[in-house]
């Protein structure tokens, strides 16, 4: 695996192999990598012919100091993982690497992104989209892969990438969950194994209102799930996803899943 820090460096290697005929599938991350990164980097494997991950903490989707503090930075594991699944390039660039304007230039969603986790994360999802920009047109993969874990960040890059006219296609890939149901994040880690187990209650309760959405489906969802000590941010149903945003201790949790897609 080719690592590179330098965004320059790193488009003309794109460019090179965009060139030679070579369609790279790309993976951003922001690292402490686990399966369901794993299952987006197998998919683009499977669909192009180069596999390119970014590793990087982005500051400016953070909102929350002590949240970007305690972020798990496991970048040796990370390259080991990478290296294991052959992944064929990873490019790690640091702060002054990818903000030499030092956030000068921002890109601003002026909907949706107020929404969900934007109406308590002020600033969050602008931060996804610029440093997202600019990891696409430093890249100009022939597809980026995202999990629709974060759906309104899924959705908004789409949106930005057609609104931007960005070559990239933008392909969302299923939630991977752990045997508990609990959807994988980089935020499990930090749950204690009791809020752990309670944390698997997120995705049962979702799933049995997904399975008979009815009037007041969501807010019945909230209520069950504040009785089960559950902090609900937020639980809503948008097109035909259930939506939730929960804090457990001090970790906050997100999910959703698809309306029509259980049965019952
Ligand atoms: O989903 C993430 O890990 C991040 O929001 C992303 C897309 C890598 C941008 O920093």
């Amino acid at each position: 695996m080719i690592q590179i820090q330098n965004p320059v460096m790193w488009k003309q290697t794109m460019e090179q192999n965009t060139a030679a005929g070579l369609k790279t599938g790309f993976v951003p991350t922001m690292g402490a990598l686990h399966k369901g990164h794993l299952s987006l980097m197998e998919r683009a494997q499977a669909e192009q012919d180069l596999l390119a991950v970014s590793i990087f903490v982005n500051p400016t989707q953070f909102n929350d100091p002590t949240d970007l503090r305690d972020y798990p930075n496991r970048i040796e594991e990370d390259i080991a993982k990478l290296t294991d699944i052959k992944a064929d390039y990873l490019f790690l660039p640091g702060y002054d690497d990818l903000y030499p304007d030092s956030c000068r230039y921002s890109v601003v969603e002026k909907d949706f992104s107020g929404q969900l986790c934007g109406r308590n994360r002020p600033g969050h999802f602008s931060g996804v989209l610029t440093v997202v920009l600019k990891l696409l047109l430093l890249t100009e993969a022939k597809a980026a892969y995202f999990g629709e874990k974060d759906w309104q960040q899924y959705k908004l890059i789409k949106g930005m990438a057609e609104a931007f006219f960005l070559d990239t296609e933008i392909i969302a890939c299923p939630v991977v969950r752990e045997d508990s149901g609990l959807a994988c994040s980089s935020r499990n880690e930090l749950l204690s194994s009791s809020e752990r187990n309670q944390a698997a209650r997120l995705y049962e309760v979702l799933s049995k209102y997904a399975r008979n959405p009815c009037a007041g489906a969501a807010e019945s969802a909230a209520q069950e799930l504040a009785a089960q000590g559950f902090a609900v941010e937020y639980l809503q149903q948008v097109e035909d996803r259930l939506l939730a945003a929960v804090q457990i201790g001090s970790v906050r949790l997100i999910d959703n899943v698809r309306v029509t897609a259980i049965s019952s």
